[in-house]
Protein backbone atom coordinates (compact mmCIF):
# COMPACT_ATOMS: atom_id res chain seq x y z
CA UNK A 1 0.00 0.00 0.00
CA UNK A 2 1.19 3.50 -0.64
CA UNK A 3 1.88 5.83 2.30
CA UNK A 4 0.14 8.48 3.24
CA UNK A 5 1.85 12.08 2.96
CA UNK A 6 2.14 12.64 6.58
CA UNK A 7 3.50 16.40 6.33
CA UNK A 8 0.73 19.52 5.84
CA UNK A 9 2.26 20.71 2.73
CA UNK A 10 -1.23 23.10 1.96
CA UNK A 11 1.20 26.32 2.37
CA UNK A 12 3.10 25.47 -0.40
CA UNK A 13 3.30 26.85 -3.46
CA UNK A 14 4.16 23.50 -5.33
CA UNK A 15 4.71 24.33 -8.32
CA UNK A 16 7.47 26.90 -7.90
CA UNK A 17 8.64 24.95 -5.29
CA UNK A 18 9.38 21.67 -7.84
CA UNK A 19 10.56 24.75 -9.93
CA UNK A 20 13.15 25.38 -7.91
CA UNK A 21 14.04 21.82 -7.20
CA UNK A 22 14.27 21.21 -10.71
CA UNK A 23 16.69 23.74 -10.65
CA UNK A 24 18.72 22.84 -7.61
CA UNK A 25 18.66 19.23 -8.56
CA UNK A 26 19.72 19.83 -12.26
CA UNK A 27 16.65 17.78 -12.79
CA UNK A 28 14.91 16.69 -15.92
CA UNK A 29 11.52 15.67 -15.08
CA UNK A 30 9.84 12.97 -17.60
CA UNK A 31 5.71 12.41 -18.61
CA UNK A 32 4.11 9.76 -19.39
CA UNK A 33 0.76 11.13 -21.50
CA UNK A 34 -1.30 8.88 -18.80
CA UNK A 35 -0.22 11.95 -16.26
CA UNK A 36 -2.57 14.17 -14.83
CA UNK A 37 -2.34 17.59 -16.53
CA UNK A 38 -0.96 19.68 -13.79
CA UNK A 39 2.25 17.36 -14.01
CA UNK A 40 2.43 16.91 -17.76
CA UNK A 41 2.01 21.28 -17.49
CA UNK A 42 5.35 21.27 -15.68
CA UNK A 43 7.05 18.19 -17.26
CA UNK A 44 10.41 18.96 -19.58
CA UNK A 45 9.20 16.19 -21.73
CA UNK A 46 5.75 14.76 -22.05
CA UNK A 47 5.97 11.36 -24.35
CA UNK A 48 5.12 7.80 -24.85
CA UNK A 49 6.90 5.10 -23.67
CA UNK A 50 9.73 4.85 -26.43
CA UNK A 51 10.36 8.55 -26.81
CA UNK A 52 10.33 8.31 -22.84
CA UNK A 53 12.96 5.76 -23.25
CA UNK A 54 15.35 7.53 -25.62
CA UNK A 55 14.92 11.29 -23.47
CA UNK A 56 16.10 8.98 -20.71
CA UNK A 57 18.91 7.89 -22.20
CA UNK A 58 20.18 11.29 -23.71
CA UNK A 59 19.59 13.59 -21.38
CA UNK A 60 22.21 15.20 -19.10
CA UNK A 61 20.73 15.79 -16.23
CA UNK A 62 21.89 14.66 -12.97
CA UNK A 63 18.05 13.46 -11.47
CA UNK A 64 15.65 12.26 -13.65
CA UNK A 65 12.04 12.56 -11.68
CA UNK A 66 9.60 9.86 -13.74
CA UNK A 67 6.24 10.72 -13.93
CA UNK A 68 4.85 7.01 -15.19
CA UNK A 69 5.26 3.62 -13.94
CA UNK A 70 7.69 1.86 -12.01
CA UNK A 71 8.45 0.10 -15.38
CA UNK A 72 9.32 3.16 -17.16
CA UNK A 73 11.41 4.60 -14.26
CA UNK A 74 13.27 1.12 -14.32
CA UNK A 75 14.29 1.18 -17.89
CA UNK A 76 15.58 5.03 -17.44
CA UNK A 77 17.60 3.43 -14.55
CA UNK A 78 18.78 0.69 -16.74
CA UNK A 79 19.56 3.28 -19.53
CA UNK A 80 21.52 5.69 -17.26
CA UNK A 81 22.52 3.90 -14.30
CA UNK A 82 24.90 6.68 -13.18
CA UNK A 83 21.67 8.92 -12.88
CA UNK A 84 19.61 9.37 -9.91
CA UNK A 85 16.27 8.13 -10.79
CA UNK A 86 13.11 8.41 -8.47
CA UNK A 87 9.50 7.49 -8.90
CA UNK A 88 7.01 10.03 -7.29
CA UNK A 89 5.26 6.53 -5.99
CA UNK A 90 6.71 3.40 -6.10
CA UNK A 91 3.67 1.85 -6.19
CA UNK A 92 3.36 2.50 -9.27
CA UNK A 93 3.25 -0.33 -11.07
CA UNK A 94 0.81 -1.90 -13.91
CA UNK A 95 -1.42 -5.09 -14.23
CA UNK A 96 0.85 -6.09 -17.48
CA UNK A 97 4.14 -6.50 -15.35
CA UNK A 98 2.36 -8.08 -12.43
CA UNK A 99 0.85 -10.68 -14.58
CA UNK A 100 4.06 -11.88 -15.58
CA UNK A 101 6.82 -13.65 -12.85
CA UNK A 102 10.34 -14.08 -13.87
CA UNK A 103 10.08 -17.69 -12.98
CA UNK A 104 6.82 -18.54 -14.52
CA UNK A 105 8.08 -16.50 -17.69
CA UNK A 106 11.87 -18.02 -17.64
CA UNK A 107 9.75 -21.61 -17.45
CA UNK A 108 8.05 -20.61 -20.22
CA UNK A 109 10.82 -20.17 -22.50
CA UNK A 110 12.48 -23.03 -21.32
CA UNK A 111 9.65 -24.74 -22.75
CA UNK A 112 9.92 -23.33 -26.36
CA UNK A 113 13.34 -23.03 -26.92
CA UNK A 114 13.52 -23.06 -30.81
CA UNK A 115 11.33 -18.77 -29.82
CA UNK A 116 12.82 -15.77 -29.38
CA UNK A 117 11.37 -14.10 -27.36
CA UNK A 118 9.88 -10.84 -27.85
CA UNK A 119 8.86 -8.78 -25.05
CA UNK A 120 6.52 -5.67 -24.17
CA UNK A 121 8.30 -2.78 -22.16
CA UNK A 122 5.58 -3.05 -19.81
CA UNK A 123 7.36 -5.83 -18.07
CA UNK A 124 9.88 -5.69 -15.00
CA UNK A 125 13.61 -5.31 -15.80
CA UNK A 126 13.61 -9.39 -14.29
CA UNK A 127 11.86 -9.89 -17.13
CA UNK A 128 13.54 -7.77 -19.46
CA UNK A 129 16.79 -9.94 -18.59
CA UNK A 130 15.16 -12.83 -19.90
CA UNK A 131 14.13 -11.30 -23.36
CA UNK A 132 15.67 -11.29 -26.57
CA UNK A 133 14.48 -8.00 -27.98
CA UNK A 134 11.68 -5.64 -26.11
CA UNK A 135 9.20 -3.79 -28.23
CA UNK A 136 7.26 -0.63 -27.44
CA UNK A 137 3.85 -0.12 -29.14
CA UNK A 138 5.49 2.20 -31.23
CA UNK A 139 8.73 0.16 -32.19
CA UNK A 140 6.89 -3.29 -32.50
CA UNK A 141 5.75 -2.94 -35.98
CA UNK A 142 9.12 -2.26 -37.37
CA UNK A 143 10.70 -4.69 -35.38
CA UNK A 144 8.37 -7.58 -36.46
CA UNK A 145 8.98 -6.99 -39.67
CA UNK A 146 12.98 -7.21 -39.20
CA UNK A 147 12.48 -10.97 -37.94
CA UNK A 148 12.19 -14.05 -40.76
CA UNK A 149 9.50 -15.10 -41.02
CA UNK A 150 9.76 -18.22 -40.27
CA UNK A 151 11.73 -17.69 -36.79
CA UNK A 152 9.16 -19.02 -33.90
CA UNK A 153 8.20 -15.67 -31.53
CA UNK A 154 7.08 -15.87 -27.66
CA UNK A 155 5.50 -12.44 -27.33
CA UNK A 156 4.58 -11.07 -23.95
CA UNK A 157 2.85 -9.63 -21.51
CA UNK A 158 0.47 -8.43 -23.61
CA UNK A 159 -1.87 -10.72 -25.21
CA UNK A 160 -4.03 -7.75 -27.01
CA UNK A 161 -0.85 -6.14 -28.20
CA UNK A 162 0.89 -9.82 -29.29
CA UNK A 163 -2.74 -10.81 -31.23
CA UNK A 164 -2.77 -7.87 -33.01
CA UNK A 165 0.48 -8.32 -34.47
CA UNK A 166 -0.16 -11.06 -35.26
CA UNK A 167 -3.30 -10.36 -37.04
CA UNK A 168 -1.52 -7.89 -38.86
CA UNK A 169 1.45 -9.29 -39.81
CA UNK A 170 -0.23 -13.29 -40.05
CA UNK A 171 2.17 -14.93 -37.22
CA UNK A 172 1.40 -17.02 -34.92
CA UNK A 173 3.17 -15.98 -31.89
CA UNK A 174 3.02 -17.53 -28.86
CA UNK A 175 0.94 -15.31 -26.57
CA UNK A 176 1.46 -14.35 -23.02
CA UNK A 177 -2.33 -14.26 -21.44
CA UNK A 178 -1.17 -10.64 -19.64
CA UNK A 179 -3.96 -7.74 -20.20
CA UNK A 180 -3.36 -3.87 -19.27
CA UNK A 181 -6.85 -3.56 -16.98
CA UNK A 182 -7.36 -0.14 -18.17
CA UNK A 183 -7.72 -0.85 -21.90
CA UNK A 184 -9.73 -4.34 -20.79
CA UNK A 185 -12.26 -2.19 -19.37
CA UNK A 186 -13.71 -0.28 -22.30
CA UNK A 187 -17.37 -1.34 -23.32
CA UNK A 188 -18.28 -2.46 -26.95
CA UNK A 189 -21.41 -1.93 -26.33
CA UNK A 190 -21.67 1.61 -24.90
CA UNK A 191 -18.97 2.29 -27.67
CA UNK A 192 -21.26 1.15 -30.34
CA UNK A 193 -23.80 3.75 -28.85
CA UNK A 194 -21.45 6.77 -28.58
CA UNK A 195 -20.27 6.18 -32.16
CA UNK A 196 -24.54 6.58 -32.64
CA UNK A 197 -24.79 9.58 -31.30
CA UNK A 198 -21.72 11.05 -33.01
CA UNK A 199 -22.04 9.78 -36.42
CA UNK A 200 -19.00 9.54 -39.16
CA UNK A 201 -16.86 10.53 -35.68
CA UNK A 202 -13.28 8.78 -35.93
CA UNK A 203 -11.98 6.09 -33.38
CA UNK A 204 -8.95 5.84 -32.72
CA UNK A 205 -7.61 2.72 -29.97
CA UNK A 206 -4.41 1.90 -28.36
CA UNK A 207 -3.39 -1.72 -29.22
CA UNK A 208 -3.34 -3.14 -25.66
CA UNK A 209 -7.45 -2.59 -26.17
CA UNK A 210 -9.01 -5.97 -26.88
CA UNK A 211 -10.24 -7.21 -30.23
CA UNK A 212 -13.76 -6.29 -30.19
CA UNK A 213 -12.72 -2.73 -29.32
CA UNK A 214 -9.77 -2.28 -32.11
CA UNK A 215 -12.26 -3.79 -35.04
CA UNK A 216 -13.90 -0.61 -34.29
CA UNK A 217 -11.21 1.79 -34.38
CA UNK A 218 -10.13 3.89 -37.40
CA UNK A 219 -7.01 4.03 -36.38
CA UNK A 220 -4.81 1.71 -34.15
CA UNK A 221 -1.69 3.15 -32.18
CA UNK A 222 0.84 4.25 -29.58
CA UNK A 223 -0.04 7.18 -27.44
CA UNK A 224 2.03 9.03 -29.74
CA UNK A 225 0.59 7.87 -32.82
CA UNK A 226 -2.92 8.71 -31.33
CA UNK A 227 -1.97 11.90 -30.58
CA UNK A 228 -0.37 12.47 -34.27
CA UNK A 229 -3.91 10.85 -35.62
CA UNK A 230 -5.67 13.67 -33.70
CA UNK A 231 -3.73 16.46 -34.78
CA UNK A 232 -4.36 15.53 -38.94
CA UNK A 233 -7.83 13.64 -38.61
CA UNK A 234 -10.31 15.87 -41.01
CA UNK A 235 -13.44 16.02 -38.77
CA UNK A 236 -14.40 17.90 -35.49
CA UNK A 237 -14.85 14.69 -33.24
CA UNK A 238 -12.93 12.09 -31.96
CA UNK A 239 -13.73 9.41 -30.20
CA UNK A 240 -10.29 8.18 -28.01
CA UNK A 241 -9.96 4.62 -26.56
CA UNK A 242 -7.10 4.79 -24.53
CA UNK A 243 -6.46 6.09 -20.85
CA UNK A 244 -8.35 9.58 -21.23
CA UNK A 245 -5.25 11.84 -19.53
CA UNK A 246 -3.83 11.59 -23.38
CA UNK A 247 -6.81 13.78 -24.27
CA UNK A 248 -5.06 17.09 -22.86
CA UNK A 249 -2.15 17.31 -25.06
CA UNK A 250 -4.92 16.88 -27.93
CA UNK A 251 -7.15 19.82 -26.44
CA UNK A 252 -3.98 21.92 -25.93
CA UNK A 253 -3.01 21.57 -29.61
CA UNK A 254 -6.85 21.80 -31.07
CA UNK A 255 -8.47 23.71 -28.84
CA UNK A 256 -11.58 24.32 -31.24
CA UNK A 257 -12.01 20.15 -31.90
CA UNK A 258 -14.09 17.63 -29.54
CA UNK A 259 -12.35 14.44 -28.12
CA UNK A 260 -14.06 12.37 -26.55
CA UNK A 261 -12.66 8.87 -24.45
CA UNK A 262 -14.66 5.81 -24.94
CA UNK A 263 -16.38 4.63 -22.14
CA UNK A 264 -16.34 1.94 -19.67
CA UNK A 265 -19.28 -0.96 -19.02
CA UNK A 266 -20.94 1.82 -16.92
CA UNK A 267 -21.24 4.72 -19.77
CA UNK A 268 -18.77 6.12 -17.68
CA UNK A 269 -14.80 6.57 -18.98
CA UNK A 270 -13.27 7.15 -15.29
CA UNK A 271 -13.06 3.34 -14.94
CA UNK A 272 -10.42 4.02 -17.75
CA UNK A 273 -8.31 6.13 -15.65
CA UNK A 274 -4.74 4.07 -15.07
CA UNK A 275 -5.04 3.76 -10.73
CA UNK A 276 -1.53 3.38 -11.13
CA UNK A 277 -0.15 6.09 -13.58
CA UNK A 278 -2.73 8.16 -10.88
CA UNK A 279 -0.47 7.59 -8.09
CA UNK A 280 1.77 10.44 -9.09
CA UNK A 281 0.77 13.69 -7.85
CA UNK A 282 2.32 17.40 -7.40
CA UNK A 283 2.70 16.89 -3.51
CA UNK A 284 4.87 13.37 -4.29
CA UNK A 285 6.69 14.78 -6.79
CA UNK A 286 7.73 17.79 -5.12
CA UNK A 287 8.68 15.55 -1.80
CA UNK A 288 10.40 12.72 -4.39
CA UNK A 289 12.64 16.04 -6.03
CA UNK A 290 13.58 17.13 -2.25
CA UNK A 291 14.25 14.17 -0.46
CA UNK A 292 15.38 12.33 -3.68
CA UNK A 293 13.59 9.05 -3.07
CA UNK A 294 11.90 6.59 -3.91
CA UNK A 295 14.89 5.98 -6.02
CA UNK A 296 15.01 2.90 -7.97
CA UNK A 297 18.12 1.10 -7.54
CA UNK A 298 19.05 -1.91 -9.22
CA UNK A 299 21.47 -4.76 -9.07
CA UNK A 300 24.23 -4.16 -11.95
CA UNK A 301 24.11 -7.62 -13.31
CA UNK A 302 20.73 -7.73 -13.90
CA UNK A 303 21.00 -3.97 -15.02
CA UNK A 304 23.62 -5.21 -18.05
CA UNK A 305 20.98 -8.37 -19.11
CA UNK A 306 18.11 -6.36 -19.52
CA UNK A 307 19.91 -3.17 -21.24
CA UNK A 308 21.04 -6.14 -23.69
CA UNK A 309 17.13 -6.53 -24.84
CA UNK A 310 16.34 -2.58 -24.39
CA UNK A 311 19.25 -1.81 -26.68
CA UNK A 312 18.37 -4.39 -29.35
CA UNK A 313 15.16 -2.73 -29.62
CA UNK A 314 16.46 1.17 -29.53
CA UNK A 315 18.74 0.07 -32.72
CA UNK A 316 16.16 -1.93 -34.14
CA UNK A 317 13.59 0.92 -33.93
CA UNK A 318 16.10 3.62 -35.45
CA UNK A 319 14.40 5.82 -37.50
CA UNK A 320 10.86 5.35 -36.14
CA UNK A 321 10.48 7.96 -33.13
CA UNK A 322 8.15 10.59 -33.75
CA UNK A 323 6.09 8.06 -35.70
CA UNK A 324 5.32 6.33 -33.04
CA UNK A 325 2.41 4.54 -34.61
CA UNK A 326 1.61 0.59 -35.99
CA UNK A 327 -0.03 2.24 -38.92
CA UNK A 328 -3.79 2.33 -40.14
CA UNK A 329 -5.23 -1.13 -40.12
P1 LIG B 1 2.69 3.87 -25.14
O1 LIG B 1 2.79 5.21 -24.51
O2 LIG B 1 4.03 3.38 -25.56
O3 LIG B 1 1.70 3.82 -26.25
O4 LIG B 1 2.21 2.83 -24.02
C1 LIG B 1 1.02 2.94 -23.36
C2 LIG B 1 1.05 2.34 -22.02
O5 LIG B 1 0.42 1.42 -21.71
C3 LIG B 1 1.80 2.92 -20.99
O6 LIG B 1 1.60 2.17 -19.90
FE1 LIG C 1 -0.09 -0.67 -17.23
FE2 LIG C 1 -2.39 -0.31 -18.51
FE3 LIG C 1 -1.64 1.46 -16.67
FE4 LIG C 1 -0.33 1.31 -19.03
S1 LIG C 1 -2.44 1.92 -18.72
S2 LIG C 1 0.59 1.45 -16.96
S3 LIG C 1 -0.46 -0.88 -19.44
S4 LIG C 1 -2.12 -0.70 -16.30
Amino acid sequence: MTAPIRENLSGLDLRAEIERLRKERNAVILAHYYQKPEIQDLADFVGDSLELSRKAADTDADVIAFCGVKFMAETAKILSPEKIVILPDMDAGCSLEDSCPPEQFKRFREKHPDHIALTYINCSAAVKALSDIIVTSSSAETIISQIPEDQPIIFGPDRHLGGYLNRKFGREMLLWPGVCIVHEAFSETELIKLKAQHPGAPVAAHPECPPHIVDHADYVGSTSGILQFAKTFPGDTLIVATEPHIIHQMELALPEKNFIGAPGADGNCNCNICPYMALNTMEKLYIALRDLKPQIKMEEGLRLAARKSLDRMLEMASGTVGKGDLGKR
